[in-house]
């Protein structure tokens, strides 16, 4: 009898655990079913359905435009295809800023009709009585902070965040205000990585880094950018771990020459 062994799946409670042994949280983000698969079975613990999804999927100039409907479309193929990992959803540009209200019925979309087990939110303290309120209404939390993509246009573009003391202070500050508020875990993004070290010592929540250094609790990088599928940029704190776009590129090269050739399809793929 073949005996099948199945996994829970991941909770707050065991990304907790990991930062209390000082084992490290994995996560990356995914946007379709395929990927979404790929990367549960690889024992990720979780997956972000990132807005990046509007550059690395859509091909838009920045995250702003990607709406609700299509954050809700991709986290809804997602969480079909994962069985292991936590499932977050990304709060897009707008849906959470113009009020506390609009912010907690939009987070409950991802887990009512989207089957995530979590949002995720950019902002420190401005955000924070969103994040009171949506874990109030049952919905876990992750905050970002550093550098917040959604706000490319106040940043001035795509730069390392808490370079000089008033902002790393404002950072730390910023870091216990979102925990104090309800989030189960903290995305830093882009900052140096003393700052990650000391906001990772300081808080009780687990810490996720992009571009923050080897300190936090876990890491969180783009598929997309791991896979070697973005090509516009790759940020300094990207790493490469493969060229699926060459890959790729090569196979279909190869069908190419082959139906050109009349190689394929052969008598093995055709029927008699
Ligand atoms: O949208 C995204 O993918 C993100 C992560 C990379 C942190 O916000």
């Amino acid at each position: 009898m073949v005996k099948l062994t199945i996994m829970p799946k991941i909770t707050i409670n065991d990304l907790l655990k990991k930062k209390a042994e000082g084992s490290k949280i994995t996560m990356l983000t995914a946007y379709d079913y395929p990927f979404a698969q790929i990367v549960d079975e690889a024992g990720i613990d979780a997956i972000l359905v990132g807005d990046s999804l509007a550059m690395v999927v859509q091909g838009l100039e920045n995250t702003l435009p990607v709406t609700m409907d299509e954050m809700l479309y991709h986290t809804k193929m997602v969480s079909r295809a994962v069985k292991n990992a936590m499932v977050i959803g990304d709060m897009p540009f707008m849906s959470y800023q113009v009020s506390v209200e609009e912010a907690v019925r939009n987070a409950g979309r991802f887990l009512k009709e989207a089957g995530a087990a979590a949002v995720k939110m950019e902002g420190g303290s401005e955000v924070a009585e969103h994040i009171r309120a949506m874990t109030r209404s049952e919905i876990p939390v992750m905050a970002h902070i550093g550098l917040t993509p959604q706000a490319i246009h106040r940043m001035g573009g795509y730069k390392v965040q808490g370079k000089t003391e008033d902002a790393q202070k404002k950072l730390i500050e910023e870091a216990h205000t979102v925990e104090d508020a309800g989030a189960f875990a903290l995305i830093l993004e882009a900052i140096p990585m003393e700052l990650a070290k000391k906001i990772t010592e300081e808080l009780s929540i687990p810490t996720i880094g992009i571009g923050a250094g080897p300190y936090c609790d876990g890491q969180v990088l783009v598929i997309h950018d791991v896979l070697g599928l973005f090509e516009r940029f790759i940020p300094k704190f990207v790493k490469r771990y493969t060229n699926l776009k060459e890959q790729a590129l090569h196979a279909i090269k190869i069908y190419k020459e082959e139906v050109e050739k009349g190689i394929f399809p052969s008598d093995k793929e055709s029927f008699k």
